[in-house]
């Protein structure tokens, strides 16, 4: 890989140490995946906070040993999610989430990565709080499914999957993917025929589409005017049962105004139409259970907007749930709910409210948990296999049916046309 005269200095080691290490890795990344040359980051950074660790095994820095001392990152930098509640911990009732020296012990971690000047988030719908985003064009390197098309498709700037610390600390990323304009031209037409009327539907419409589309580039006609909560579900749909990392949807993401513009003039490989028969095949395959006696309903993934937590807040209003609830969203998010009263109303109900993480991450349910219920694909696809050595039954449906469940300990939802 072609690299600069300042790319080499890096290397050499001369100026940094540090440097080197990640310059070393980065070159060694662009190799793997056939990348010319380096591009210079001018939009923002995702670093993982888990990536202090894997920082150490990737180029052999101690994060909080004396080469890391007084070290900054160059770019604004934020984390993402973690594997760990950073809020409403204590409310879980079990361990180890639930004992303050673990919890201690967990935020302690964060702070070589606050020293190097990485802003915690802790969400993986990061975002919507870091407070500074990239603009069109920018190149930047993220991390994390609902991200990636928020980055290229809605926010118009650049990234592959590789947000990490040696990129923030460098300012530099390989140059393949996602910031070269060949690879961001439309290849599918999706052709959506059903009226999309919520969020669920847009989540089942990513979980289709990522199926066929894969790792390519959808084309997307139909829709009305999304909102970001009914985009956010989209974005993580499309990266559960696919890869994709952009689209366009004509007239509104920024790339393209036309179809015409999406496919750079030239034609589709495949139109695909999504009716209801096609969303209903994505429901049908998210629903993977029999015992509708429910012991666990989780909402939060991605992590709710303040929005979102008002709505099942106001759903639970006056009511007493008969199953563990989890209901999970940022800790910025975390605190205006608690300063708007969403917290103790979910708490009266008998519901948890936590940040920063979700059970996928943690690897961990309630215990005895045998069915659940969740209004998220994402979640409920990999919790699946992730969380439970044995078999996890799902229900899958909408928030207000999610906290039905909840209530009554049944599930009662619905296939949405037979409303
Ligand atoms: Fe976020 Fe966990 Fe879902 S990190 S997107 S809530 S799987």
């Amino acid at each position: 890989m072609y690299l600069t005269k300042e790319e080499e200095r890096m290397l050499s080691g001369e100026d940094d140490y540090v440097a080197m290490k990640c310059m070393e890795w980065l070159v060694k990344y662009g190799d793997a995946a056939g990348a010319e040359r380096l591009v210079d980051i001018d939009g923002t950074v995702n670093a993982p906070i888990t990536g202090t660790r894997g920082l150490t095994s990737e180029t052999g820095i101690d994060f909080s040993g004396p080469e890391m001392r007084n070290k900054k990152v160059k770019i604004f930098t934020h984390s993402g999610q973690i594997d760990t509640p950073v809020d409403g911990w204590e409310d879980i009732g079990f361990a180890p989430w639930n004992d303050p020296d673990h919890h201690k012990a967990f935020i302690d971690s964060f702070k070589p990565l606050i020293r190097a000047g990485v802003h915690p988030t802790c969400s993986c719908t990061y975002y919507l709080v870091s407070t500074f985003n990239p603009t069109v064009g920018q190149h930047c390197a993220w991390g994390e499914s609902s991200a990636m098309p928020w980055c290229n498709a809605i926010l118009g700037a650049r990234t592959n999957y590789d947000g990490c610390f040696q990129a923030a600390y460098t300012g530099k990323i390989p140059m393949y993917g996602m910031h070269l304009d060949e690879n961001r031209v439309g290849t599918h037409l999706i052709k959506v025929e059903a009226e999309l009327r919520d969020g669920m539907a847009y989540d089942l419409l990513g979980f289709y589409v990522g199926g066929k589309v894969g790792l390519d580039v959808p084309v997307f006609t139909g829709f009305n005017k999304p909102n970001y909560n009914e985009l956010i579900k989209m974005n993580s749909a499309l990266n559960t049962t696919g890869a994709i990392h952009m689209y366009h949807i004509p007239g509104l993401t920024p790339e393209a105004r036309t179809i015409e513009d999406s496919f750079n003039g030239n034609k589709p490989e495949d139109t695909i139409t999504v009716g209801w028969d096609e969303l209903k095949e994505a429901y049908d395959t998210l629903n993977y259970a029999n015992d509708d006696a429910v012991d666990f309903v989780y909402i939060g993934c991605p992590h709710l907007t303040l929005d979102q937590v008002r709505e099942v807040a106001w759903l639970l209003e006056g009511r007493r749930c008969r199953t563990n609830l989890w209901i999970m969203t940022n800790p910025w998010t975390f605190r205006q709910a608690e300063m708007m009263g969403y917290r103790d109303i979910i708490k009266r109900a008998g519901g948890v409210l936590l940040s920063g993480t979700c059970p996928g991450l943690m690897r961990c349910l309630p215990p005895n948990t045998e069915v659940m219920a969740t209004n998220s694909a994402k979640q409920g696809y990999y919790l699946h296999g992730l969380v439970y050595p044995k078999e996890l039954e799902t229900w899958y449906g909408s928030t207000k049916e999610c906290i039905n469940a909840a209530i009554t300990s049944k599930w009662s939802g619905k296939w949405m046309e037979d409303k």
